[in-house]
Formats: structure tokens, sequence, C-alpha cells
């Protein structure tokens, strides 16, 4: 996958200039994921929180999430995988070889972006099967305003975007650039 990279990507400047339009910066990932994080502090002290987050692209607003979350919770993750370079596969892929037991926890999944809503809805749907976990919630960093969101929604989205393919702050495309601290659209040429 790097190798297809190679010719267009600049691997001495920083990542930064290769995006052509910045969408989010640290500060209003920041102050949004406060208000977040009080928000979740009133719905659920008190409460058997289990945080699941869908991997690999959620780690990064875990981290920063979590660590503003000042009582006692879980964390599982799960891996999965719908995406295939800029284009949702429709296909949910579970690359797990134990699924979390969570009866009587409430739990607040937790995902990168909301853009079909396969993923989520696919993992939402095996939790209420079960029948045993308290209550399902979901929160994203993002949610894409799509039509190819079939009546998918979330119950906490951090930022609402348009409909644009998006790295950085745990977002990849083709694997790289989740360490980009801002969220953006790619230069074209790299794509
Ligand atoms: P969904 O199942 O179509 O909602 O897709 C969700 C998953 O697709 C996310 O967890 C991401 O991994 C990936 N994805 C969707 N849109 C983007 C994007 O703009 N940039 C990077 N990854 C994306
Ligand atoms: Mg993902």
């Amino acid at each position: 996958m790097i190798f297809s990279l190679q010719k267009t990507m600049d691997f001495t400047t920083s990542l930064r200039t290769h995006l052509k339009t910045v969408l989010l910066d640290e500060e209003q990932i920041a102050q949004r994921l406060d208000a977040m994080a009080l928000q979740l502090t009133r719905d659920y002290r008190g409460k058997a929180l289990c945080v699941v987050a869908l991997m690999n692209g959620s780690y990064v607003f875990l981290a920063d999430l979590l660590r503003r979350l000042d009582f006692p919770l879980e964390v599982e993750s799960l891996r999965i995988t719908s995406y295939d370079g800029t284009t949702s596969t429709g296909k949910v892929v579970m690359h797990q070889d134990r699924w979390p037991d969570l009866r009587g926890r409430h739990i607040l999944l937790l995902d990168d972006i909301l853009d079909t809503g396969c993923t989520l809805a696919a993992v939402r749907s095996r939790f209420e099967a079960e029948g045993t976990v308290e209550s399902i919630r979901s929160c994203v960093l993002l949610q894409k305003r799509t039509e190819r969101n079939r009546g998918v929604t979330v119950d906490m989205a951090a930022f609402d975007i348009p409909d644009l393919f998006v790295v950085g702050y745990g977002l990849d495309y083709r694997g790289m650039y989740r360490n980009l601290p801002v969220i953006g659209v790619l230069r074209d040429e790299l794509i």
C-alpha cells in the first residue's frame, strides 16, 4: 500500500503540507471534547459504563476523550473494517477472536466517523441480539452528511462534516495520516 504512495508522497515535510484544507484544528477538537466529556459525565457517572471503541480509527479520539472522564469505567475495543482506500465496501469485517461479555453494562460505542453507518449498525445489532447489556448508545467524532447513511443515527457526534474523505486524528488513507493532529482533506495528487 505504501508503495503506491511513494511517487507522490514527500516523506520529509510536515504532514500538514499534504492537506489541501484543514477542517478541524487541535483547539476546535479539544474544546468540543471538553463539552462532550461533561455531558458523558452527567449521563454515566455512578453507572457501570463500558466504552467500546471501534479500532483502528477511534484510538486517538478514545485516548483524548477517556482522559477527560474522571469516574470509574471499563474500556474494550473491537477491530472492524469496512473501507478500502477512500470507499466503503459496505461489507463489515470483524477481526475478532473474542467477543466481550458485557452483561449488565451500559455501553458507549465509540467510532471515528459515521459514513454509511454499516459499522456501527452491525456492532449495535450484535449487542442487541445478545440482550444482556443495560443500554447501548453510540458516539462518533465525525458525522458525514450523506445519503449513503441509510437511516443509521448516532446518539452523539462531536462534529458534522461535509461528504468529503478526511484524514487525521486517527482517520487514515491506506493506513497513513492517523498521526496527524488535525482533521483535513488530502491534496488531490496524493489520492
Ligand atoms: P461506515 O461503516 O460506512 O459508517 O464507515 C465507518 C468507517 O469507515 C470508519 O470507522 C472509518 O474507518 C471509515 N471511514 C469512513 N469515512 C472515512 C473518511 O472520510 N476518512 C477515513 N476513513 C473513513
Ligand atoms: Mg474505522
